[in-house]
């Protein structure tokens, strides 16, 4: 994780820190800034937690022509001072930042950097302590120095490096960690995502793994460390930057929770044709059609989309499909079947645990699909297909609107793929009007969101902990709910299958405990209000999120119409304004909860 930004060749401060500013999902423990004003005034700064912070730090004389700044997600060493970037060697001539996971930090540490003295706990000083005794051992030129010590240095990377001997030049480098260049005119610009410094310039070049580079402010030249010369064309992105804005919301979160109706029209009208028939591209289903099982591989919010794309892809396809954590999956790879083929689920495309996966997958040469909100991202890259979300960007650390879009793209995809197959529910099934139906039904429960919000006032604000049961399709949506709501309000919140409680949890359940039950599943909805049952009788306070058909009094959550296997388009809604209500009326940051980044780009 972490975020980071360089500019040289312009004012770099404000640039720098409002694009840390848009880069906070990724990490939010410490940030710090270096600036160089090229007339030999050089000046550091950094503060713990977030950019507000270094913002109040900075004097007014701390400007800079070139500069470099980071936003950091703790992983080696706390969040304190000292830890945060930018870090710098021993002479004080280098200065780095670095967004990934330096694995071979100790043994560099060890063995190549004995005696020096260190003013940090963090794997990343050692990469720029090693530069700077490389630059000063070898007599070396920075850039040299540089490439010298990324050929021993192991993990994952996006490094922005100055050296104040050449301060004019910013140098680069990507591995496994995203890094965009924006050019501009006389100035370049470098960040973690394009967006960040959107307002800078929309010409970007893609960088790729293993390159490396020298950036002035009217060049960039991009090579392997072996110093290979490589091509990297600019082209310019067609963002809208005003979805990447607040608007009059006073969180990110609401605002995404409530443009979903949005995101299914959108994702309609992009992969179904005016009769309704899927607009896949044909090789994709063409590679998945051979396959004898589908396995889905995801983290998070992600996987829990995954748990719902199961049960629509196996009632639609026939398909046996299996879900993955795709952290456990790198290490533990599944048993196979003959034919498999893969589909990764991930916002950011750039989850670390998911790409162990790919990478694994790719090496054994099994066909891939990545379903992403973010275009020439990571895992789009390296998957044998990419389908788009086009939920628009996504800003808030808790994900909903890509929840809701990875849903409806999986159901896209079992249509194409089941009428391929002559699967009849998949002919018969209508997914444009169900697409439709749940645009309205979301946009129903988003406008009945004050309801919610006294509930979660009543029940959950005051509570320590909480459940969410349900079965089936509900139970996947139980997950979620309670990922929601435990990581924006710090409540700690299990979802159950319903009726598993009773065999060890039940004995958490006393007086007030909030249990939220959603019922959607005709099959079972009578045993699921049975476990309702037991809970209310142990003291339980319950909320019920309903399906029309299954509505009981008054005081139930009833979703709209809609057809069991996209129910769970509906049933997360009230639950994501429940987690909201909760954390905002608790007086939080809802839309950067402690601990957690956006983009999860460490193992
Ligand atoms: C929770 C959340 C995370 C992500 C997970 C995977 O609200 O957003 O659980 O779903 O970190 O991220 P992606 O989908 O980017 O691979």
């Amino acid at each position: 994780m972490c975020g980071i930004v360089g500019v040289v060749g312009k004012p770099a401060r404000n640039i720098i820190l409002n694009g840390l500013t848009n880069l906070e999902y990724r990490g939010y423990d410490s940030a710090g800034i270096y600036l160089n004003d090229l007339q030999g005034h050089e000046y550091l700064t950094k503060a713990v937690g977030r950019i507000s912070n270094l913002k109040e730090k900075l004097t007014p004389d701390e400007q800079g022509l070139v500069g470099i700044g980071h936003t950091r997600w703790a992983t080696h060493g706390k969040p304190t001072v000292d830890n945060a970037h930018p870090h710098f060697d021993e002479a004080k001539r280098f200065y780095l930042v670095h967004n990934g996971v330096i694995e071979n930090y100790a043994e560099l540490k060890e063995k190549y950097l004995q005696g020096v003295k260190f003013h940090s706990d963090t794997d990343t000083e050692v990469v720029v302590q090693l530069v700077g005794k490389i630059a000063r051992d070898k007599n070396l030129d920075g850039f040299s120095a540089f490439k010298e010590a990324l050929k021993l240095v192991k993990g994952s990377y996006a490094f922005l490096l100055v050296d104040n001997t050449e301060p004019d030049h910013v140098f680069i480098a990507k591995n496994k960690s995203p890094m965009m260049l924006g050019i501009g005119d006389g100035f370049n610009i470098i960040a973690s995502d394009a967006i960040s410094v959107f307002d800078q310039t929309k010409t970007f070049v893609d960088l790729q793994d293993g390159d490396v580079g020298d950036i002035t402010k009217d060049s960039y030249t991009i090579e392997t460390i072996d110093g290979k010369k490589v091509d990297r064309e600019p082209h310019v992105l067609d963002i809208d930057p005003n979805a990447a804005s607040k608007g009059a919301y006073e969180f990110y979160m609401l605002k995404e929770i409530d443009e979903q109706p949005g995101v299914m029209r959108h994702l309609s009208q992009n992969y179904l044709d005016n009769d309704g028939q899927p607009k896949v591209d044909s090789k994709i289903i063409d590679a998945i059609s051979k396959a004898d099982r589908l396995y889905i591989f995801a983290a998070g919010t992600s996987y829990h989309a995954g748990l719902v794309g199961k049960i629509i892809f196996e009632h639609y396809t026939g398909i046996p499909t299996e879900v993955g954590l795709a952290s456990e999956a790198g290490y533990h790879f599944p048993m196979m079947s003959k034919h498999p083929f893969f589909i990764f689920l991930t916002q950011s495309g750039e989850t670390a645990d998911s790409r162990v996966v790919l990478k694994e997958t790719n090496k054994r040469g099994i066909p891939s699909l990545t379903m992403t909100n973010v275009a020439g991202s990571t895992l789009s890259r390296e998957a044998t297909y990419t389908m788009l979300l086009g939920a628009g960007p996504e800003i808030a650390v808790a994900s909903t609107k890509a929840y809701t879009a990875q849903v409806a793209l999986q159901a896209v995809l079992a249509k194409a793929l089941g009428e391929r197959l002559g699967n009849k529910e998949a002919k018969n099934w209508d997914l444009r009007k169900d697409l439709a139906m749940a645009a309205e039904g979301i946009q129903q429960l988003v406008d009945g969101k004050e309801k919610l919000k006294k509930l979660a006032d009543k029940y959950l604000v005051k509570s320590r902990n909480a459940f969410y049961i349900g079965r089936g399709m509900d139970y996947a949506v139980a997950l979620e709910a309670a990922l929601k709501l435990k990581e924006v309000s710090y409540i700690q919140t299990e979802g159950f299958a319903a009726a598993e409680l009773k065999h060890g949890t039940i004995s958490l359940i006393e007086k007030g405990t909030p249990v939220v039950a959603l019922i959607n599943d005709p099959v079972t909805a009578d045993l699921t209000r049975g476990n309702i049952q037991e809970v209310v009788s142990r003291g339980a306070s319950v909320i019920k999120i309903v399906g029309k058909d299954f509505a009981e009094d008054g005081d139930d959550i009833v979703l709209p119409e809609i057809n069991y296997y996209m129910s769970a388009l509906l049933t997360v809604v009230p639950a994501q304004l429940l987690a909201y209500y909760a954390s905002k009326d608790k007086g939080l940051d809802v839309d950067k909860p402690r601990n957690l980044a956006k983009s999860v780009t460490v193992e």
